[in-house]
């Protein structure tokens, strides 16, 4: 048997093994193709099972920041995996939980000095979300619960963080909390009303905003949790400003402000967190996971002002306690592959490349505007989506049953790049040690996937592009 069809074999045996998996968004209607088996990576490449080397552009799911395959994270893991495995986070703290916090906080903004680490993304917002409540009732307001967040938001997968997701087909097929959690309209100026300059829209989002928390009342309304650009939702950059006036706003009304930064936080926009470095506010609460360890093993955490845990502390008689944690906060392993993961990106000088290089992506990417089934091309930093519509005029957006996403990803896998197709939009996130040469070749195949779909998509009388 030689080499090639052992890897063949591989696949098709992989891929009969894996209709065992139910995948995160399965259906079970239809029979869903067989995907790409990766097998391995380097760098910002991957390489499927027949060897192929794609280009990750979506680094992983926003995650693998610094790329594959980084010996010093990997040996990190292995040597904390053989000095202590695991310990309990109830009883005892361990050298890697405590240094990383002291990281942590050594490198957030503001006061936000208290990490309380969760298992990933979703953990971490149902952890934020759940420490609101238990601010407010240890304050003695327990009627002040409820939360605004963004229709186009994605927060994670478990009910709570689900809830105060926002992406309208999410909505479909499960059910949510709605009572106590309310949707402001998605900052997407793209898709501001005909007419509306960029500055009135901003107006509105945040006189919707204080329109909101006056209708239900400052003394009900807890929190506001907002990622600084909409990521699932399409890469959604808000108005100039209209970070800064909401937190205002929220300041105004005692509403706490949660920023998302599960996907922002750790090198994607060029910083440790985006907050304030990209967008000027220093929030109550941030949410991180994903690139904290570049996704090389699962952690995520909140960050907390320390102004709010002196707030619920200090009355030792009351009994008071933050019931929530999970068997895997602060992992030993997981922080271990952390703090190998920050000193990578220091002694690599990511955060400079990452600064120095999204400008370029951004600036190649609206190039592609000139292709008339793209509506819009938008981003910051190393986040790029470009949206296609039927037509550039009407922006009626390319829908869902055209798969036009999936089908830009196929013909660019068969030239050597993954995408994250979303309904009729493609996402690029790549690892931000991504150089220039790299995002020329990643834009060029991405040119040539569309202009593939587009004639696909005449030749099968769907649409017409001129
Ligand atoms: C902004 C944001 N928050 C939270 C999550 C959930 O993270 P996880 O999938 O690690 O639970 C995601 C996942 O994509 C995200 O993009």
């Amino acid at each position: 048997m030689n080499k090639t069809t052992n890897t063949v074999d591989l696949a098709a045996g992989i891929r009969r093994m894996d209709e065992y998996v139910v995948h995160p968004w399965a259906s079970f209607d239809t029979e869903s193709g067989p995907n790409t088996v990766i097998n391995s990576g380097g760098g910002v490449y991957v390489y499927d099972s027949d060897g192929n080397r794609l280009l990750d552009g979506p680094g992983g799911m926003w995650c693998v920041n610094v790329g594959h395959g980084r010996r010093e994270i990997i040996d990190a893991m292995a040597e904390q995996a053989a000095r202590l495995s695991y310990i309990s986070p109830w009883s005892h703290p361990t050298e890697p939980a405590a240094r990383l916090a002291e990281r942590l906080a050594a490198i957030s903004p503001g006061d936000l000095n208290r990490v309380f680490y969760t298992t990933g993304g979703s953990t971490a917002v149902d952890s934020a979300l759940r420490f609101v409540m238990f601010y407010n009732n240890v304050r003695g307001q327990p009627d002040k619960k409820h939360i605004l967040t963004r229709h186009d938001a994605y927060h994670g997968s478990t009910y709570l963080s689900a809830s105060v997701s926002g992406k309208p087909r999410d909505k479909n097929w499960l059910d949510f909390e709605t009572g106590w959690i309310h949707h402001l309209s998605s900052p997407n100026p793209y898709r501001r009303a005909e007419g509306m300059s960029e500055e009135d829209f901003c107006d509105h989002l945040v006189d919707e905003l204080e329109g909101k928390i006056l209708e239900l009342g400052p003394e009900h309304t807890a929190a506001l949790i907002a990622e600084p650009i909409l990521a699932s939702g399409g890469v959604i950059v808000p108005p100039t400003g209209y970070h800064a006036r909401c937190l205002e706003v929220c300041r105004q009304y005692d509403v706490l402000y949660i920023s998302d930064e599960v996907v922002t936080g750790f090198g994607r926009l060029g910083h440790w967190f985006a907050s304030e470095e990209v967008f000027g506010i220093v929030p109550d609460i941030i949410t991180v996971a994903k690139g904290i360890t570049s996704g090389y093993v699962p952690l995520g955490a909140v960050l907390i002002s320390e102004r709010l845990i002196k707030e619920v502390g200090g009355e030792p008689d009351r009994g008071a306690s933050f019931a929530n944690g999970f068997t895997y906060s602060g992992h030993p392993v997981a922080c271990a592959a952390a703090l190998a993961n920050l000193d990578v990106i220091e002694k690599d000088q990511m955060l400079e490349n990452a600064r120095e290089v999204g400008p370029y992506l951004q600036q190649k990417l609206r190039e592609l505007i000139d292709l008339p089934m793209v509506g819009d091309v938008r981003g910051l930093g190393l986040m790029g989506c470009l949206e296609c519509v039927v037509s550039k005029e009407s922006r009626q957006p390319l829908e869902l049953d055209y798969d036009v996403g999936k089908r830009i990803d196929s013909h660019c896998q068969a030239l050597g790049l993954l995408l994250r197709p979303l309904i009729n939009m493609c996402v690029v996130s790549p690892p931000i040690v991504i150089s220039r040469e790299q995002i020329d070749q990643m834009l060029g195949i991405l040119r040539v996937g569309i202009e593939r779909t587009m004639v696909d998509l005449e030749r099968e009388g769907i649409a017409q592009f001129n």
